[in-house]
């Protein structure tokens, strides 16, 4: 058997999927994005959305003064029924704006603005693959009759695949993906289509949402899945293939919002995400596959360069806070209060 690695190096990551939110919460979010990657695309979830390139020019000044310098944030603009080709064009004359998010309506946090029934949309698809920018999709049907958890599969099957069956050329990125379909469709669908994953569902299935109770801080969307689920994750991950890269979907909420009646979807893992990484790459005898996965396979897909700087992990205990207090709230981090096998080596 190999020696154990006790350090890696890889190229400085990028997190392709991350909600930094604004204000407060953002300061924290940002400065912990920042410490780990060059670059991240924010989500566009405000409320209210960020659905112009007047509005995410407004939003990427706020994330860099929060960020610092050595951070560069990349948008992908909120679609709604109303967005107009004009903002197509606009948008892919900004470097920072790589993409349209679509949210279909209700799916998610701040998601009412999005869109109802996005195959009625096939002009502005076209739009936005002749323009050369990215469709990122959270894939999940709405339908009230649909389990929960079935509604990623479904999502692909009734929206995602005939969409690109219709507009082959526009490259998607079906964010978070949590099943074994997901993994399926973009090994399926050729080279335009990719997926993100987040180090929660590599991580975690569905039984912590219910560990000795009702546990709010698992809670996030799409919904852990079972454990097949995440296993099929894990080798696509950890495989080297290169459709699939890192999204943290980091998604930090007021504990209040969370511990709540009705608790609020998502996870915040912005202070650890490359350390989660590491320990699932760890865990898979896969750390050879981290820079693929996490600094190369993202960029590639956006046709990006790699970054220049490096990032250093070392197996390093870190206990984790309990909380992190955001000007007057407080966010409960994954493995609050817990030990992590991996740290930043500069920290
Ligand atoms: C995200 C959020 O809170 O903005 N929540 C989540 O559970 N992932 C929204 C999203 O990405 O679905
Ligand atoms: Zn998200």
């Amino acid at each position: 058997m190999m020696a154990k690695r006790d350090s890696v190096s890889i190229t400085r990551p990028d997190d392709w999927h991350v909600h930094l939110r604004r204000g407060e919460i953002m300061e924290m979010a940002a400065r912990h994005t920042a410490a780990r990657f060059a670059r991240a695309m924010v989500m566009p979830n405000l409320s209210p959305p960020v659905r112009t390139v007047a509005e995410a020019r407004v939003y990427r000044d706020e994330i860099a003064a929060a960020a610092g310098k050595n951070f560069q944030p990349l948008l992908s603009l909120y679609l709604t029924g109303d967005t107009g080709r004009d903002e197509v064009a606009r948008a892919a004359e900004d470097d920072a704006i790589v993409g349209f998010k679509l949210y279909p309506a209700g799916a998610t946090t701040n998601s009412d603005a999005g869109v109802r029934d996005p195959l009625k949309l096939m002009p502005l698809m076209e739009e936005i693959a002749a323009r050369k920018l990215v469709l990122q999709v959270h894939a999940e049907t709405t339908a009230p009759e649909v389990d929960v958890f079935d509604r990623e599969a479904v999502f692909i099957e009734r929206v995602l695949a005939p969409l690109h069956r219709e507009v082959p050329e526009l490259k998607i990125v079906l964010e978070h993906a949590t099943t074994i379909e997901a993994v399926q469709f973009v090994r399926d669908s050729g080279a335009g289509v990719a997926a993100t994953i987040t180090a929660h569902h590599l991580l975690l299935n569905r039984n912590e949402m219910f560990r000795g109770g009702l546990r709010p801080h698992a809670y996030c969307l799409p919904v852990l899945k079972r454990e097949r689920h995440r296993r099929a994750l894990l080798e696509a991950a950890c495989g080297g293939e290169p459709s699939f890269f890192l999204g943290s979907d980091s998604a930090p909420h007021p504990r209040g919002a969370k511990e709540s009646a009705c608790g609020c979807a998502g996870i915040y893992t912005a202070h650890a995400a490359m350390e989660l990484y590491a320990e699932v790459f760890d865990a898979m005898d896969a750390l050879d596959k981290l820079e693929g996965f996490a600094s190369h396979h993202g960029a590639d897909f956006y046709g990006m360069p790699h970054n220049a700087g490096r990032l250093e992990l070392r197996r390093k205990a870190r206990t984790v806070e309990r909380v992190y207090a955001a000007g007057d709230c407080e966010v409960v981090p994954l493995r609050a209060g817990q030990t992590l096998a991996w740290s930043l080596a500069q920290e």
